[in-house]
């Protein structure tokens, strides 16, 4: 049984299909690459998988239950955090509160939960930072805080918005180190990105959506040479990186 198991998904905002009966499965232990053009949906299946935007249709089973309808606070307790494109900090907070208030999510004590924050600072390298106000962090501290406020909660399920937007290639390559300890932690990530360098290196499997449905699901090295995905998304991007040239 798949972890993440999405059924026939679809989301219309007003007359526009954000989501088109989108169904794919997140295996346990993997990163799935989730990447497409600007407003393919990307963000929408994560609003949509973790509760923020309701469904016009379909299913999300987590470990084979349904979670359609729950509540983001439920869903998150089930175990699916998601980090935010725009990073969302509590920018008036110092990191470890940051942290620490998403802790509070399975730990009753604050001192429970300073604790847990501090070991995730720890973990994504921002332990230094401890005492720092959010607003503060320089862009590529403020994506690790997103994702450290996001593993406070102690997730099965990762889903990765964009963490390597707008950082330069050094900080890209610091942040899939990170990505891919998170999974070897034994954390299941989704990951969007644009920064297709990144996914090629990282992921184990890669889908692609164009206008909210799914038009490629199969491994990275497939994905650059598949003619569909080359004319819906990569373009000249596909032939760089067939070159060996680094793509950002
Ligand atoms: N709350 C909303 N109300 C109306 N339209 C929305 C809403 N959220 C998203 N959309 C529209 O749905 C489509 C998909 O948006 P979405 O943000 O999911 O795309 P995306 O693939 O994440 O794009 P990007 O790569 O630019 O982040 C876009 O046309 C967007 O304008
Ligand atoms: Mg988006």
């Amino acid at each position: 049984m798949a972890l993440l198991d999405v059924e026939g998904l679809t989301k219309c905002f007003g007359g526009l299909k954000a989501v088109s009966n989108l169904s794919f499965q997140v295996n346990e232990g993997e990163i799935l690459g989730l990447i497409g053009p600007n407003g393919a949906g990307k963000t929408t299946v994560f609003s949509l998988i973790t509760g923020f935007v309701p469904p016009n249709e379909g299913k999300v089973l987590l470990e084979g239950k349904d979670i359609v309808g729950l509540k983001p606070y439920s869903i998150a307790h089930k175990g699916v955090a998601r980090t935010f494109q725009i990073v969302k900090p509590f920018r008036k907070l110092t990191v470890l509160e940051n942290v620490s208030l998403a802790a509070f999510l399975r730990h009753s004590a604050r001192k429970e939960a300073e604790a847990e924050a501090r070991r995730v600072l720890e973990r994504v390298e921002l332990i230094d930072k401890a005492a720092s106000y959010a607003s503060d962090l320089t862009l590529s501290e403020q994506k690790r805080l997103e994702i450290a406020r996001a593993l406070a909660t102690n997730p099965k399920v990762l889903l990765l918005d964009e963490p390597m937007g707008g950082l330069n290639p050094t900080e890209i390559d610091h942040a899939s180190i990170l990505v891919r300890d998170i999974c070897k932690s034994g954390v299941t990530i989704v990951w969007v990105e644009h920064v297709l360098k990144a996914i090629m290196n990282s992921c184990h499997r890669v889908i692609v959506i164009h206008h909210g449905e799914k038009i490629a699901d199969m491994p990275p090295e497939q994905i650059v040479i598949n003619p569909v995905v080359i004319e819906a998304y990569l373009g000249k991007k596909a032939n760089s990186y067939k070159k060996g040239e680094p793509i950002c």
